[in-house]
């Protein structure tokens, strides 16, 4: 009697099947890519500046002398967002007097830091809250100081 019945080269291709799928060469495992180091910086207003979210950088600005990366939220603070005023900038005096006009922002780039020693108790309330929101959602990447200050980046 023949080996090849019918039923036999059945379970011959299901076994052929079987050795096809544990042996085929698999897709290589993909690792996941780590998010790109993020290096605590100083920055002066000055250097801040640059990071407005204009050609393709990210969006950082500082409030109360923290540099947070906003480019999450480049809706609000890149070019033409509500908030661009505040991209590459202080952000503190705008956030705490709940305006984002130009003249919330330190107009000399070279000079001391905004102190906010001016601000009410309620404008101190709402910088406060802005800041523990920034703090839940974005990085710190950095610190501002005024420029001439002994940490500040030598240029
Ligand atoms: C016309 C009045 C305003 C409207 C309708 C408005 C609307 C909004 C909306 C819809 C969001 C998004 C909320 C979310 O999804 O988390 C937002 C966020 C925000 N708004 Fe306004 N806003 C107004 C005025 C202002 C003013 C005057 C300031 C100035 C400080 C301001 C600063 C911000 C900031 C900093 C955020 C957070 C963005 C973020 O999460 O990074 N907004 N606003």
């Amino acid at each position: 009697m023949s080996i090849a019945t019918p039923i036999n080269l059945i379970l011959l291709s299901l076994f052929a099947i079987l050795v096809y799928m544990q042996l085929r060469p698999k897709a290589p495992v993909a690792l996941p890519q780590a998010p790109p180091p993020v290096v605590f910086r100083t920055f002066t207003p000055t250097t801040l500046l640059e990071y407005n979210g204009e050609g393709n950088k990210p969006v950082y600005l500082a409030v109360r002398g923290q540099v947070f990366d906003v480019t999450p939220g480049k809706n609000f603070y890149g070019p033409g967002g509500p908030y661009e005023n505040f991209a590459g900038r202080d952000a503190s005096r705008g956030l705490a007097h709940q305006s984002f006009d130009a003249e919330m922002l330190t107009k000399d780039l070279k000079g001391p830091l905004d102190d906010l020693k001016d601000l009410n108790e309620e404008q101190l309330e709402n910088l406060q809250s802005w800041e523990e929101r920034f703090l839940e959602k974005y990085l710190v990447v950095g610190k501002l100081v005024a420029e001439g200050d002994p940490e500040a980046p030598k240029s």
